[in-house]
C-alpha cells in the first residue's frame, strides 16, 4: 500500500488534541507543518488514519484528506500556467484512482493572501477533465481534494482523491455554513442544525421535546421548524417569537428545579446549557428517566481552557452511566465546546 501524507483541519484551539487522536490511531502519525490555523499537514498514511476512525470518528478532527500528489507552484500572476499544472497534477495523479460511474465533487482551499485563482476557478477546471464520473456537489461519493498554501515557506498545491465518507464531513474543511436565513434567534441555531445532520438524528414531528438552557430560544425554534412540541426551561428571557408560539412551553426556571417539578416524558432532550461539562453531564444523568425508551438527547460540553482531556474522560464516563454516548464531535459551530448524541440505555 503506498503511504501518504494528510491534511487535518480542526479547531485552531483544539490543533493538540486533534493530534493526540492522530497518534492514538497512527502512533507513527506526525506534525510536518501547520499550513494555516486549524490546518496541519501530517506525516501520517490517510487510508491508515480513514480505517481507524470510520468505525469510530474522533472528536477533535473535524476533517482530514490525503495527498496523493504535490506540487511547488512557481510565484506567477498568469492564472492559465498554474491551472495547467494543477490541470496536469489532476490528470497524472487522481483521475486513475477515480471510481467510474460514483458522483464526484471538487473541494478547494486557498491559504495563501493574493492567490490569482479563487477556488471556483480551480474546482471548475479540475471538473472538467474528469471522463467519466458525474459531477455531484450536493451528495458525492469521491471528493478530489486540493489545498494551496506555504509550508516551509514553500507555495504548494497538495492534491488527493478520497471517499467522501472518509474525509469525516462532506464540506471542505469540515467547514458546514448554512445561509443566514431571516428569523433565526439566535447563532446557536447552527449548532443544532449542524449536529441534527452530522448525527444523523430524525426529528418525530409532533414528538415532544425538552430544550434545558432553552434562551434565547434558537435550539427551540430549529424543533419547532421540524414539527416538535417544545417545553423551553430557561431563568432567562425567551425572545418573544418562541415565547408567543403555542407550541412552546416555557418554564422559567433552572433545569434543577423544572426536573423537582416531576415532569413529564420526552423524545427528546437537548441541553445547551453554560454549565461545567461535569455538572451537566450528572444533572443530563438524572433527566434520563424523562427520556422515552427509544429518546436521544443531544447536548454541549462546554471544556475549560486547562486540563480538558480530564474534564472530557470524567465527563464521557459520568454520562455512560445512564446512555450509550452515539456520537462525540467538535463542529463547525463549536467554539471551546463539544456536542454530543445521547441515546438512552
Ligand atoms: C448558550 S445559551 C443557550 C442558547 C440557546 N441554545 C439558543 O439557541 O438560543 C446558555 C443558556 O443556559 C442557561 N442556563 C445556565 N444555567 C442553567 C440552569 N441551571 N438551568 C437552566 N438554564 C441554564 C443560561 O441562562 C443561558 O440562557
Amino acid at each position: 500500500m503506498t503511504q501518504t501524507q494528510t491534511i487535518l483541519t480542526c479547531s485552531p484551539d483544539s490543533d493538540d488534541l486533534a493530534l493526540r487522536e492522530v497518534r492514538r490511531a497512527v502512533p507513527a502519525g506526525s506534525l510536518n507543518a501547520e499550513i494555516a490555523d486549524g490546518v496541519l499537514l501530517l506525516e501520517a498514511d490517510f487510508e491508515s488514519l480513514a480505517t481507524v476512525w470510520r468505525a469510530k470518528a474522533p472528536i477533535f478532527v473535524r476533517h482530514i484528506c490525503p495527498v496523493h500528489t504535490k506540487l511547488a507552484l512557481p510565484a506567477t500572476d498568469d492564472e492559465e500556467t498554474l491551472l495547467i499544472l494543477l490541470r496536469s497534477a489532476c490528470e497524472d495523479a487522481l483521475v486513475p484512482r477515480l471510481l467510474d460511474d460514483q458522483p464526484f465533487s471538487v473541494q478547494t482551499r486557498l491559504f495563501v493572501d493574493d492567490f490569482p485563482l479563487k477556488p471556483f476557478d480551480i474546482n471548475g477546471a479540475l471538473a472538467d477533465i474528469v471522463p467519466n464520473a458525474p459531477l455531484d456537489v450536493r451528495q458525492p461519493a469521491q471528493i478530489i481534494s486540493v489545498v494551496v498554501g506555504r509550508a516551509h515557506s514553500t507555495l504548494t498545491a497538495w492534491l488527493g482523491i478520497s471517499a467522501a465518507a472518509d474525509n469525516l464531513s462532506d464540506w471542505a474543511g469540515g467547514a458546514r455554513r448554512f445561509a443566514r436565513e431571516q428569523g433565526r434567534i439566535s447563532r446557536s441555531e447552527f449548532k443544532l442544525l449542524e449536529a441534527l445532520e452530522v448525527f444523523g438524528v430524525q426529528v418525530a414531528a409532533r414528538g415532544y421535546a425538552l430544550d434545558l438552557g432553552a434562551a434565547p430560544g434558537g435550539w427551540t425554534h430549529v424543533l419547532r421548524e421540524r414539527g416538535m412540541y417544545v417545553t423551553a426551561v430557561d431563568p432567562a428571557a425567551l425572545d418573544a417569537r418562541v415565547l408567543n408560539d403555542s407550541g412552546v412551553r416555557y418554564k422559567r426556571m433552572t433545569a434543577e428545579a423544572y426536573l423537582r417539578a416531576e415532569p413529564d416524558t420526552f423524545d427528546l432532550i437537548v441541553n445547551d446549557m453554560r454549565m461545567d461539562a461535569r455538572d451537566s453531564a450528572r444533572l443530563m444523568n438524572d433527566y434520563a428517566r424523562l427520556l422515552k425508551r427509544d429518546g436521544a438527547a443531544i447536548m454541549t460540553l462546554k471544556l475549560p481552557e486547562t486540563g480538558r482531556i480530564g474534564v472530557l474522560d470524567h465527563t464521557l464516563d459520568l454520562l455512560e452511566r445512564a446512555y450509550h454516548i452515539a456520537g462525540a464531535r467538535q463542529l463547525f459551530h463549536n467554539r471551546s465546546e463539544i456536542t454530543l448524541y445521547l441515546k438512552r440505555r
